[in-house]
């Protein structure tokens, strides 16, 4: 975006301003929290983190006279121009990260329902279905929960070649929203954790052709709006509202996020559902990051990406030339599931080196890189705008030593995942099953039996059970398939007694 795009004068950053105000006023704090500006610190953290962020860390006194002693109206300033700049009608600054933003559009999702689909008792918690891919975070399932809303789970495509999901097709949209009935919202994933997306437009005609909501858990893309070479934001496309970690890739501390709303009658019932979800002393040193995160990529978001582009694309480079390595590329393109790919995201074949994702995360680390994540045969690597030259070429040399090791010492194979099984039916909504009393049952017994807990191979982190689905034999052999490949399984009640949590009623 170039700065005449905007309405607003982006060289603004109030809410940072305000806090910075407060501490050169010297007022003396009879308020929360009580280190009162960093005066008494245990030593060990004073020694860490200095007493600066303390300073700054007051709570809900902004009482700056610049700013007419009124967080709120600050804080309602600094979001304006963070929508403003982000594209959206308004935007509500989070601080417990995106997890909150996906729960209260789900939560919201399921309010818009009760006024604007024909059911006879929306309160019901099986009556109002939302769409979901089956690989969402686990935030939406809490969300799922929270909310009473009957999730219809859409399968994802299994790359094999990968060992990653890819986005469900435009037809398996289209199919599972022919067979739903009460329908509030389409959710998707945009992108997914390797920057992969699916065709997001064409969802968003599916769902404003039949009044539905697109609600959009947007982790992975809140730079998007920076750069032309990045894919399209969710609300460009179509969403009604989007949730994006800002803290995942922009200049900002973890847990700061935005939820973006595009539709004024959700828009509306965010702050109910917000203070619900959210602690009443929020870290104004989040918020603070937040605005000057925003102003930072108003004003020099294209040229920070532009490097950020380049220096990705010449690490992928490299690492296509190291034996044994392969780095993902546009070639992601030309599968059918896939219409949108964010460059910035390092996704690193290792099995062609006899490797593991987690050996490979493992012997890097001890070569001083961390990655993101370790998937079974290949790990993640983020350039974000804090990469600079240096430290892309520590990673590209520290795998070039990877692959000199191991090219010289061959292990066995990592383990393989051909296609996940196929959901089992869902006889209870997610709340019903995780509200209703529980029983231990092994997992070799629990055919015909329903999940109380979501149980789900790590990687890749995509649920076989999920709360309120009748197990099936498929899934209880897959589960166990995976542990006898020694993929690690979550979600058990007793891990060494291969125990998981039922539903226990009639
Ligand atoms: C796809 C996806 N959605 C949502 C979240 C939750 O975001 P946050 O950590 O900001 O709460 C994550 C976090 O890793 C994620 O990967």
């Amino acid at each position: 975006m170039s700065r005449a795009e905007y309405r607003l004068d982006q060289s603004r950053a109030p809410f940072l301003e305000g806090l910075k105000q407060y501490s050169l006023d010297k007022i003396i704090p009879f308020h929360t929290p009580g280190h009162k500006q960093g005066r008494s610190l245990d030593p060990g953290l004073q020694s860490a983190l200095g007493k600066l962020p303390f300073l700054l860390d007051v709570s809900d006194e902004i009482a700056s006279q610049a700013h007419g002693n009124d967080s709120e109206k600050v804080l309602r300033e600094a979001e304006a121009l963070a929508a403003d700049a982000f594209g959206a009608k308004t935007t509500f600054f989070l601080h417990n990260g995106t997890t909150a933003g996906i729960q209260a559009m789900l939560l919201a999702a399921r309010q818009w329902a009760g006024h604007n689909l024909p059911v006879e008792d929306p309160l019901r918690e099986d009556v109002v279905e939302v769409l979901v891919p089956r690989s969402v975070h686990r935030s939406v399932l809490g969300g799922l929960i929270l909310a009473g809303l009957a999730p219809r789970f859409i399968s994802d495509t299994w790359d094999a070649e990968w060992s990653i999901p890819l986005p469900p097709s435009p037809d398996a949209w289209q199919a599972a929203a022919a067979e739903s009935h009460a329908l509030a919202a389409y959710f998707d994933t945009y992108p997914n954790y390797y920057g992969i997306a699916g065709h997001l437009d064409k969802t968003a005609d599916l769902a404003a052709g039949g009044d539905k909501l697109l609600l959009v858990d947007e982790a992975h893309g809140a730079h998007f709006r920076f750069h032309p070479s990045l894919p399209p934001t969710a609300l460009s496309l179509g969403a009604d509202a989007s949730a994006q970690s800002a803290h995942k890739v922009l200049g900002v501390l973890t847990q700061a996020s935005m939820l973006h709303v595009n539709n004024e009658e959700l828009a509306a019932l965010m702050p109910q559902v917000l203070g619900i979800l959210q602690s009443t002393s929020p870290s104004f040193l989040l918020y603070a990051s937040l605005d000057a995160g925003r102003r930072q990529m108003a004003q020099t978001g294209k040229q920070l990406w532009q490097r950020g582009l380049e220096l990705s694309s010449s690490a992928r480079e490299r690492i296509n030339r190291i034996p044994g390595l392969q780095c993902l590329g546009e070639e992601i393109l030309n599968k059918p599931e896939v219409r949108f790919w964010d460059p910035t995201k390092l996704l690193i074949r290792v099995d062609g080196l006899g490797l593991s994702g987690s050996e490979a995360e493992a012997r890097l680390r001890a070569k001083g890189i961390q990655v993101e994540l370790a998937g079974l045969n290949h790990v993640l690597a983020l350039i974000a705008i804090g990469d600079g030259p240096e430290e892309v070429g520590a990673l590209v040399r520290a795998l070039e030593e990877l692959a000199r090791e191991e090219n010289s010492c061959r292990q066995s194979a990592p383990a393989k995942l051909s296609q996940l099984p196929r959901p089992g039916e869902m006889l209870l909504s997610p709340r019903r099953a995780v509200l209703s009393p529980r029983k231990e049952m092994e997992l070799a017994a629990a055919e015909g039996e329903i999940a109380a807990e979501a149980v789900l191979p790590y990687p890749p982190g995509i649920p076989v059970l999920v709360p309120g689905e009748k197990i099936t034999a498929e899934s209880i052999d897959f589960l166990q398939g995976c542990r006898r490949k020694g993929i690690e399984v979550r979600g058990w009640a007793n891990t060494s007694r291969e125990t998981i949590w039922v539903v226990d009623i009639d």
